[in-house]
């Protein structure tokens, strides 16, 4: 028996279907339109993204991916022994292995993540690689509340591991909010362990969100396919097109799905008018400062403790603990 099966399978809390009608009717109804990013995220949406990483346009991955491997062992060490860790949105948990690699001791690893496929598939690779470690998945919403599986002995702290500059989805005010949440999830001598996307010529970042192979037009466009096939909406997919574009006041890229007609659609009983050129906001991608994501995180009581950074300063690594445990 392998440590997986030792500790049980996952624990299966995704929302029911039929939500997204009403997430649906709700975002369109709205005005001006959106839809949630979680939606792109089916097995196709998933797909996709794993290309878009692989987009030369694309660094954020890349970066990541340098600064993990460059730094692991230090990062490793500022975290300490005896970690449990805990990752937020894990999908195929690439970034893990480096970080599992070089940590002293773990005392379980819980990838928690809504896509039961990347989950079960994470999991295997992961029992393999480190076949003595405990994993505890946990198939689950991280934006929601969470109910972290007992480990297996007492952990000296709870790391959680939130890559990829997934906190970029969020606006300030709900990233705030967030990160409170993971403040309490972790306790009192926990941390974070966060990919933050930093600021940097606009060129770069909107060529990052607009790759010549069109990649991430298709994961745009995907939530519509994916929204005609589970809740029978009839977007006719020539009729739209993707648009990202960076808003420096605000500090991120703005991604809209926009109409290329004036037309009407169907979305449940409902019927959907849209004008031509109306676009329906699905994702922000924000980038931060230094000095911005310092600031974010002191409105949820953290402090940063640690960052790693590329010399080229496109992307960083964050250790952030509570305020309270940083003496000034
Ligand atoms: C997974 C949220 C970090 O915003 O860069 C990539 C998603 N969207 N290309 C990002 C995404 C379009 C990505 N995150």
């Amino acid at each position: 028996m392998n440590s997986v099966q030792a500790f049980g399978v996952s624990d299966d809390r995704r929302p029911p279907m039929n939500d997204l009608l009403e997430v649906a009717q709700r975002g369109l109804g709205a005005s001006p339109k959106r839809l949630p990013s979680w939606l792109f995220y089916d097995e196709r949406g998933s797909a996709l993204f794993e290309r878009i990483c692989e987009q030369p346009e694309y660094y954020l991955t890349r970066c990541e991916l340098a600064l993990m491997d460059e730094h692991a062992g230090s990062i490793a060490d500022a975290l300490g022994s005896d970690v449990r860790l805990v990752e937020y949105g894990s999908g195929h948990a690439h970034k893990t292995s480096m970080l599992l690699q070089h940590l002293h001791q773990p005392v379980a690893y819980v990838p928690v993540e809504i896509s039961a496929d990347p989950l079960r598939q994470s999991v295997q690779r992961l029992a393999r690689e480190f076949p003595g470690l405990p994993l505890q998945p946990l198939c689950a919403d991280f934006s929601k509340p969470l109910r972290l599986p007992i480990p297996p002995r007492a952990p000296r702290r709870t790391v959680l591991y939130f890559p990829g500059s997934t906190i970029g989805n969020f606006d300030n005010r709900e990233a705030a909010v967030l990160l409170r949440k993971m403040r309490n999830e972790m306790g009192d001598a926990g941390g974070i362990l966060i990919g933050v996307d930093l600021k940097k010529e606009t060129a770069l970042i909107e060529a990052a969100y607009n790759d010549r192979a069109g990649v991430t037009a298709e994961f745009t466009l995907n939530m519509l396919v994916r929204l005609n096939r589970e809740i029978g909406s009839n977007f006719e997919l020539s009729g739209f097109g993707h648009r990202a574009h960076y808003n420096p006041m605000a500090g991120r890229i703005e991604t809209h799905i926009v109409s290329r007609r004036a037309q009407q659609v169907r979305i449940g009983r409902a019927s959907v008018a849209l004008r031509e050129d109306e676009a329906i906001q699905v994702e922000y991608s924000c980038k931060y400062s230094l000095e911005d994501f310092a600031a974010l995180a002191a409105k949820a009581g953290l402090a940063v403790l640690r960052v790693w950074t590329d010399a080229q300063r496109m992307f960083s690594v964050q250790y952030l603990v509570r305020a309270s445990m940083v003496a000034r």
